[in-house]
């Protein structure tokens, strides 16, 4: 996620630009750039950084111009660095291009112009796209075809982009107009009285007009200084009346969301799928091959094929995440899998073994214990492998391969979309090892890889029912212990599922492995505990059915979260809240969302703050 604005008008751009870029840097903060046509010359002025960085350099610089792009950044192509930043600017430097989203086919394209001599200077992906538009700028498309200005070009690279993009294009040959396009990425254009801006979100147009074109996917927008044009991106023109946005600047900055929490919430599918596709060859079988996991940023190299163990090693959230992995490793993989809880890893003398895999989890890549963990490991020879969210985080840089998970910068403190990313990556990593160690058929593989790319679309099906869990919630936030079961998968939800609870509505919750109710905490249970039994594995139906009749024998209301259409327990549970259907052992990308917007609901109705829970951090930096 990255934030991307533009303004052509009548004011002097440049702080036209910083203005937008401050409401946006919530979506990306580790470097921040600007392009201006100041009288007929492309400035491009970008450094690493929070957006401060850019505005102290830009003291005392007298820049003019009245038609400008810019960008603040969250690296996934690249590490954070002033070359990495945007705007990416052509050979020419004059055509300047912010992008947000991610290209998928970025690395074919680049060997593809780089065999027509162009030189790239970045790592990211969006370098691409300013050069294929040069590309048809100055050459067009078909021969004997004459140019057809910058519309055109831009039209034509679109066509060779795969994957999500908001993006704005500026050249220096065209002072009167600036482009921009989407495709899986917001970008919202507001109208104003001779001057249109665009931005990644409503809170950055609303100093300037509340009449916006909230762009849809393949649309174009060219923004005059008197006018905008639409057009489709077979260039098509488009004819629609504005939106009139009422939101207040607050509501605004989260989406229209009550808080960031719920915002992030409802950006997994998206995340999901930002996390999935560029790791899947042909996911639609487009190209008539099969589908496949291949890791460009990461070569696995075959000795972790057949390395004997796996040790995994994480804190809070991202350690629940690889409680999932151990289930997920053992059953594709058949790998034995140690997780330890980073902050007893460190301490414990554990037994490093150079040949085994070691895998750590950090959404932020900067938790004390987690790096701790890592660096012991890494004294005792063993290879690292970092799941992380933060690109240039220390765990970034010192693990020895790094997968990322593409969530975007997480902004309230209890973690949602980072856990179900972390989530995915796991999967990807398991289902891969589990192809190459041969425990996993061809039919198999490709079974589990379709089910995986149908996950972002039942997340959404999930969120569409959020008014039953919120109807709940408003039932039993009163409850002073709310207990978490399950089974294997369902076990590692559990944990993951107390923790939001008492993390943001500070109530006593826990987690129990179901078949261990019996081995002391159905002492605990009596009329004023909610018992929720988390239940995907079909195997296991009839021993969580008997836990859940334990319970409710003794007094708490139960909610079991199951499969739609699943009968099992609509005579034994309260309530039954129904997930879309999906193999058993993925279940945990979509059981996991009841359990986050239940704490959320609960949170809201005592009246706490779920965005700033009591007494915690975002990072934990230190011991
Ligand atoms: C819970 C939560 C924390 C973090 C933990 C590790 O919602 O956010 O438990 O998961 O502090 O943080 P990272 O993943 O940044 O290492």
């Amino acid at each position: 996620m990255c934030g991307i604005t533009g303004y052509i008008g009548q004011q002097e751009v440049v702080p036209v630009l910083l203005g937008a870029l401050e409401k946006l840097e919530y979506r990306g903060y580790d470097s921040a750039g600007i392009a201006v046509l100041d009288n007929g010359e492309l400035l491009v002025r970008k450094a690493k950084g929070r957006l401060a960085v850019l505005a102290e350099r830009l003291v005392g610089e007298r820049i003019g111009g009245t038609l400008g792009i810019g960008h603040t950044r969250w690296a996934t192509h690249g590490e954070p660095s002033d070359i990495n930043s945007h705007p990416h600017t052509d050979v020419s430097g004059r055509i300047a291009v912010v992008h947000n989203g991610i290209i998928e086919n970025y690395a074919r394209l680049k060997e593809w112009l780089q065999a027509r001599d162009v030189v790239f200077r970045s790592d990211t992906d969006t370098e691409v796209i300013v050069h294929l538009i040069n590309y048809y700028y100055r050459s067009p498309p078909e021969p004997g075809v004459a140019p057809g200005g910058i519309l055109a070009a831009v039209l034509a690279a679109l066509k060779r982009l795969e994957g999500s993009y908001a993006l704005a294009v500026v050249a220096g040959d065209f002072p009167d107009r600036l482009i921009a396009a989407r495709k899986d990425s917001p970008l919202i254009v507001g109208l104003g009285k001779g001057e249109n801006l665009i931005a990644s979100d409503v809170p950055a147009l609303l100093s300037y007009t509340r009449e916006v074109y909230f762009l849809k996917d393949r649309e174009l927008a060219v923004l005059y200084r008197d006018h905008v044009d639409l057009f489709t991106d077979q260039g098509e023109r488009i004819h629609r009346a504005p939106s009139h946005v009422d939101w207040d600047v607050e509501s605004a900055e989260k989406g229209g969301f009550a808080h960031f929490m719920l915002k992030e919430i409802h950006e997994q599918a998206k995340a999901l799928a930002d996390t999935l596709r560029p790791r899947l060859t042909d996911p639609t079988g487009a190209a008539g091959g099969a589908m496949d996991i291949t890791f460009d940023e990461i070569k696995l190299d075959p000795s972790w094929a057949t390395a004997p163990r796996v040790v995994m090693t994480a804190c809070g959230t991202a350690w629940h995440a690889a409680m999932v992995g151990k289930y997920a490793f053992e059953h594709f993989a058949r790998i034995p899998v140690e997780v330890d809880i980073a902050s007893e890893y460190r301490y414990r003398n554990p037994v490093l073994q150079p040949q085994d895999m070691f895998i750590v989890i950090s959404q932020s890549g900067e938790t004390a214990d987690t790096l701790a963990a890592m660096r012991l490991a890494k004294q005792g020879g063993m290879r690292i492998l970092a799941i992380t969210n933060v690109v240039g985080s220390t765990l970034s840089r010192e693990a020895d391969l790094v997968l990322y998970t593409w969530a975007g910068p997480e902004i309230a403190v209890a973690s949602t979309k980072a856990f179900t990313t972390q989530l995915m990556c796991i999967y990807l990593l398991a289902l891969k090892l589990g192809r190459l160690r041969s425990h996993l058929s061809d039919e198999e593989y490709r079974r589990y890889l379709a089910a995986l790319t149908c996950i972002p679309t039942q997340v959404e099906g999930v969120l569409g029912k959020k008014d039953l869990i919120q109807r709940f919630a408003s039932r039993q936030f009163n409850k002073n212990k709310v207990f978490f079961m399950g089974r294997q998968f369902d076990y590692a939800v559990s944990l993951e599922s107390a923790l939001k609870l008492k993390e943001i509505s500070y109530t006593h919750s826990e987690a129990f492995a179901a078949g261990e109710l019996k081995h002391g905490p159905i002492a605990l249970v009596d009329e004023n505990t909610l018992v929720v039994a988390i239940a995907t594995q079909e195997t296991l139906f009839d021993k969580i059915a008997s836990n859940i009749r334990e319970v409710t024998a003794r007094g708490a209301a139960s909610l079991v979260i199951t499969w739609e259409g699943e009968g099992a327990f609509a005579s034994i549970a309260d309530e039954v809240f129904t997930i879309p259907k999906t193999e058993d052992s993925l279940s945990p990308l979509l059981s996991i969302i009841p359990a986050q917007l239940f704490a959320y609901y609960c949170a809201v109705q005592r009246g706490n703050d779920p965005d700033k829970p009591r007494n915690l951090a975002k990072s934990v930096t230190v011991e």
